[in-house]
C-alpha cells in the first residue's frame, strides 16, 4: 500500500480533502502520519480522523526542525511527503533525502506569486493588487528553491474586479481541494 505523510501549519482543509478522498475510495493510499510545525487545527483534524498527529514545534526545534521531522518519517515507510499548507522552509538535506517524493500545494499559478514570503492570504492580496484576470493553484515537486520545483498540475479560477483577497482565497481553495488529491492519485498510479 502506498503510504503518505502530510505536513501542515494551519487549519488543514487540504489535509481534510485528502482524508475524504481516501475514505471515499478515490485515493488508494494510507495516510500514515500528519506532522505540524506549530500547534494548529491540522494536527487535531488528523487525530479526529484516527490518524497519528504529531507536533514538531518550530519554536523548539528551530534549525533542527527538518532533521526531527525526518527522524520521525524514518520510522515509517513513507512513499510521498505532502506539504499541505506547511509554512516552514524545508532545508536542502531534507529535499535531497525526499527528492521526487515530496510535493507542495501553492495558492497561485506558479511561477507567478511564489517565492519567499508568498504564502496564504499574502498571495491573494498580491494577485488582487496586481489586477490579475486569473489565478489558481499549483501542485509541484519540492526542490531546494522556494516554490520553484517541477509543476505537476495547475487549476485556474477567474479573478473579478470586485474580489477581495479573502473572496479569491475561498474560490482558489475549492480548486485546491480537488487538485491536491488528483496530483497524489497521479503519482500513485505512476508508481
Ligand atoms: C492553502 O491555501 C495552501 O495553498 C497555502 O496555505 C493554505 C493552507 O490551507 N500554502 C501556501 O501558501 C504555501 N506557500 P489549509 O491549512 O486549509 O489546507
Amino acid at each position: 500500500m502506498f503510504k503518505i505523510a502530510v505536513l501542515v501549519s494551519g487549519s488543514g482543509s487540504n489535509l481534510q480533502s485528502i482524508i475524504n478522498n481516501i475514505k471515499n475510495g478515490n485515493l488508494n493510499c494510507k495516510l500514515e502520519i500528519v506532522i505540524g510545525d506549530r500547534p494548529c487545527y491540522g494536527i487535531d483534524r488528523a487525530k479526529e480522523n484516527g490518524i497519528e498527529g504529531v507536533l514538531v514545534d518550530r519554536k523548539i526545534y528551530k534549525n533542527n526542525l527538518c532533521e526531527e521531522i525526518n527522524n520521525i518519517l524514518a520510522t515509517k515507510e513513507i512513499d510521498l511527503v505532502v506539504l499541505a499548507g506547511f509554512l516552514s522552509i524545508i532545508d536542502e538535506k531534507f529535499v535531497e533525502k525526499w527528492k521526487n517524493k515530496i510535493i507542495n500545494i501553492h495558492p497561485s499559478l506558479l511561477p507567478k506569486f511564489g517565492g519567499k514570503g508568498m504564502y496564504g492570504l499574502k498571495v491573494h492580496e498580491a494577485v488582487v493588487a496586481n489586477k490579475e484576470k486569473e489565478s489558481g493553484c499549483t501542485v509541484h515537486y519540492v526542490d531546494s528553491g522556494v516554490d520553484s520545483g517541477q509543476i505537476i498540475l495547475q487549476a485556474k479560477v477567474q479573478v473579478f474586479s470586485s474580489d477581495t483577497a479573502e473572496v479569491l482565497q475561498k474560490r482558489v481553495l475549492v480548486e485546491e481541494h480537488k487538485l491536491l488529491p488528483r496530483a497524489i492519485g497521479e503519482i500513485i498510479k505512476k508508481k
